[in-house]
């Protein structure tokens, strides 16, 4: 079975053809980057309108790269949730487009846990039951999945995202958007130490995360206490390293700690993670040794598919599987429904 993944709930305009043994037959990511970077963040209407220009040419490239025919294809597989609104309509749209004209299944899928589901890619055993991470742009969750297709919500952040929050501090800081790739290559000359940020619930007895008051703290900084712009503060090469270690250090302790804290809640032996901020190098390697120490299977997702792709996308096959399709009257969830993923 063969199947046309899309992906479109942010400023990612992708696809990708996909078998059901997991082969990837072709996989293309059109970034919107350049569009956003001088908003340092992701506009919502610039987004939606990036997406209605390039979907078309970016599913007609991924299927001639396929090397089969939009007719050889056995369903249309699309994330309708979370995501922004605009964005998530026009992924939607194109795919019931195919799916009515193609006569082929629609399968709709959550975003949030085709970022877990990337961790299966690349392992030939199900790396389910575990549990799951996600940790990109818009969400930093823990979900206890039995299996692929039933998470419990254990825990998640009561304001920012990590990444969101470096997105922010990389603002602060006068770099690119996306951020969290540009703080962690200046973090490489920082001290981790130079600076005691807080590290919110590290202590305590629940599964959530809070980064709004690093924030603070970060901008506190820099700007000293009081209302000023921190971009019109000029900080040293060495001073903004250290900021920017630190930052990273305070983020990297909060999530692993809440990970290990899960794993031990859960009994579950294995945990799997996903989205933009699994990317990050110190956080992979600091995980991967809280893991070893405490005998938990690690799987990150691989790095090309950290960051939003319509090869997490494969995650519909499960769905196919179950025999859950959907009807073309279906709409976007753009908002997290917790109680039924
Ligand atoms: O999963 P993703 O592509 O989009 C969402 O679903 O939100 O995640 C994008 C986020 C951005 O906030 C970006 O700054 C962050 O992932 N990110 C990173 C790294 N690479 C991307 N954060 C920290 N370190 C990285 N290396
Ligand atoms: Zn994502």
């Amino acid at each position: 079975m063969k199947i046309l993944a899309i992906e479109t709930t942010c400023d990612e305009t992708a696809a990708a053809v996909l078998g059901d043994d997991l082969t990837i037959f072709a996989s293309v990511v059109a970034s919107q980057e350049d569009l956003h970077e001088q908003y340092r963040g992701v506009v919502p209407e610039i987004a939606a309108r990036a997406h209605v220009e390039r979907i078309l040419p970016v599913i007609h490239e991924t299927v001639q790269k396929s090397g089969f025919t939009l007719s050889e294809l056995d369903a249309i597989a699309v994330a309708n949730t979370p995501g922004l609104s605009g964005s998530l309509l026009v992924g939607l749209t194109a795919a019931k487009a195919l799916a009515f004209a193609l006569d082929k299944p629609l399968v709709t899928i959550n975003h949030l846990h085709a970022h877990v589901y990337a961790c299966q890619l690349e392992s030939n055993r199900s790396v389910f039951p575990c549990v799951g991470m996600i940790v990109s742009g818009g969400h930093t969750h823990l979900y206890h999945y039995s299996d692929a297709l039933n998470p419990e919500y254990l825990g998640g952040t009561i304001d920012d995202a990590a990444g969101e929050a470096f997105d922010k501090v990389a603002s602060m800081l006068k770099l690119r958007y996306p951020g969290g790739p540009e703080i962690s290559k200046l973090a490489l000359h920082g001290n981790p130490q130079a600076h005691a940020f807080p590290r919110s619930f590290l202590k305590e007895d629940r599964l959530d995360f809070s980064f709004s008051g690093l924030k603070t703290a970060v901008r506190y900084s820099i700007t000293g206490p009081g209302n000023i712009d921190p971009t019109s503060i000029e900080l040293t090469e060495k001073q903004s390293a250290d900021i920017a270690a630190s930052f990273q250090q305070a983020v990297v302790d909060c999530l692993v700690a809440k990970a290990m804290q899960a794993v031990r809640k859960t009994g579950l032996k294995r945990l799997c993670v996903g989205g933009g901020v699994a990317a990050n190098r110190v956080f992979r390697d600091q995980l991967q040794v809280a893991c070893n120490e405490q005998g938990v299977t690690l799987h990150i997702a691989p790095l090309k598919f950290c960051t939003d792709n319509a090869v997490m996308g494969a995650i519909a096959f499960e769905r196919l599987k179950a025999g859950l399709v959907d009807e073309l009257d279906i709409d976007i969830l753009p908002g997290l429904v917790r109680e039924k993923q």
